[in-house]
């Protein structure tokens, strides 16, 4: 069988192989890059580019809708669904060339195909041809996929998961969402802007209850007050459709009906065909790939980054890790101290968090004490009416350093990164006090927040303390 030698082989074009591959191009290496099926994995494909590019004309559309009360008369406002797929499947075919276009300058061959391991050194790739890669080391990057219990399968048009929805071409007129974490609700937000009936059923006490109480109880008072209605401690056993209704069947047989149905239960880690055995690579009882901090496997010379290796599923956590794998693969060095990792759910308005929760400080041993400024009380959010929301930072009692930060609100997706700067960097309330925000900007919320964790809030009258 054909063999072709290369340095570095990676497995998985997705935000953490992409990255790893050009990381270790720039660092002088022969890099062969195998995937399956488009370049930008679930990310680009049908993960983040595809629904924040939906999210946008939600946005946008929510603006039209109030445009009356900032004086401006936009006339009847129609939405034009397949125009806005159209749009997104142009995004996302626009990046895919543009990772094209940098694999081909950093002369990274790509191969299409399915890669299976050989041994530590040798991997099979399947794809129109047949052949061997030889690579001195390995970065497995295959990341994860939409989970599917087993009692409801998304086995019908009607029945759908995060990768499905995304290629319907109407609006649904009622969806119910299975599931009430980040897909669901990113999705049940976007749906209820475009106008669904939207329905969430979580197993759990509340929707986003892994995101602790702060944003579970602010998120479900907003979800409320837009209409989308939340069935919260209801467990979904069974999707069935009955003409042109699902029915979800819950436990102790109630049943909720809609149009459609979105199964939105959490995703499991890919690594069907790898054939991790006949390498040595190790994983743990849930499939993830085991790695320590350099993202060396249980094999030398064999990388795993992203999804694949069970911690955070989030697009940046996966280039972080790739750097690092790619960095060490070629003999390098690249800082694996992760500190502050934010996430951010891009509902309307948006959740972002970085670092500690108050509580999960506390049961780190540490002494927390947190402030949270609100939105309210800053001028650019009544400038351009986007008062719904606060900034929250938890920090350390006795030294101010900064713990852990969450904000809801109209662009927290992009001001969170200051908080993970604080952090990554272990500064303390003092540096965000001492650090000139600009005027009027809704950043000026960390700014009061911490000017609040000192007793001094300049917009909030003396002795507050939210
Ligand atoms: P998730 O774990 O966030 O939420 C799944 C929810 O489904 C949980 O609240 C769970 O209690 C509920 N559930 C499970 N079985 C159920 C049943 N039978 N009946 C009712 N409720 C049930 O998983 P999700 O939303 O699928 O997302 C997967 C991962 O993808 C996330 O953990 C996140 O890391 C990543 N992601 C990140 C995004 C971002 O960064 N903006 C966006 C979307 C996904």
């Amino acid at each position: 069988m054909d063999k072709k030698k290369y340095d570095i082989a990676v497995i998985g074009a997705g935000p953490g192989g992409y990255t790893a591959a050009i990381r270790a191009a720039q660092l002088g290496k022969s890099v062969a890059l195998i995937e399956k099926d488009d370049v930008g994995g679930t990310c680009l494909n049908v993960g983040c580019i595809p629904t924040k590019t939906l999210i946008s004309n939600a946005a946008l559309l929510h603006q039209m809708r109030r445009a009356s009360l900032f004086g401006i008369q936009a006339g009847p406002i129609a939405v034009d669904y397949p125009k806005m797929k159209e749009r997104k499947d142009r995004v996302v075919q626009r990046l895919r060339g543009g990772i094209q276009g940098l694999l081909q300058a950093n002369r990274i061959e790509l191969f299409k195909g399915s890669a299976s391991f050989l041994s530590s050194k040798e991997i099979q790739v399947k794809g129109e041809q047949t052949f061997v890669i030889e690579a001195s080391k390995t970065i497995i990057a295959t990341g994860s996929i939409p989970l599917e219990p087993k009692a409801f399968p998304c086995n019908h048009p009607r029945i759908v998961n995060s990768t499905s929805l995304l290629e319907l071409t109407e609006i649904p007129k009622r969806l119910i969402v299975i599931g009430g974490g980040y897909i669901g609700c990113e999705f049940a937000s976007l749906f209820r802007e475009f106008g669904s009936e939207v329905t969430i059923l979580e197993a759990m006490p509340s929707i986003l209850a892994l995101q602790g109480p702060l944003v579970a109880q602010f998120m479900t008072r907003t979800f409320t007050t837009q209409g989308i209605r939340i069935e919260t401690n209801v467990f979904v056993e069974g999707v069935r459709v009955e003409g042109n209704e699902v029915v979800v069947s819950l436990r102790g047989g109630k049943e909720v009906r809609g149009e459609y149905a979105l199964v939105a239960v959490g995703r499991k880690i890919f690594t069907e065909g790898l054939q991790l055995e006949k390498a040595g690579v190790k994983t743990t009882d849930k499939g993830a790939v085991s790695v320590n901090a350099d993202m060396q496997t249980s094999v030398s010379g064999i990388y795993a980054i992203g999804d694949v290796t069970g911690k955070e599923m989030l697009a940046h956590t996966a280039t972080h890790q790739g750097l690092v794998a790619a960095s060490h693969a070629a003999g390098s060095k690249e800082n694996s101290d992760a500190r502050a990792i934010p996430a951010v759910i891009f509902t309307l308005p948006e959740i972002a968090m970085v670092g500690k929760r108050e509580e999960e400080a506390r049961a780190a041993g540490l002494n927390p004490t947190a402030v949270t400024f609100p939105f309210q009380a800053l001028g650019k959010a009544h400038a351009s009416m986007d008062t719904e929301g606060f900034a929250h930072l938890v920090i350390d009692a006795k030294s101010g350093e900064i713990l852990g930060a969450t904000m809801i609100g109209h662009e927290a997706s992009n001001m969170i990164s200051e908080i993970a700067l604080a952090i990554q960097n272990e500064l303390t309330v003092e540096s965000l006090i001492e650090t000139i925000h600009p005027h009027p900007t809704l950043s000026e919320a960390w700014h009061e927040s911490a000017l609040l964790a000192v007793g001094h809030p300049l917009h909030l009258p003396p002795g507050k303390k939210t």
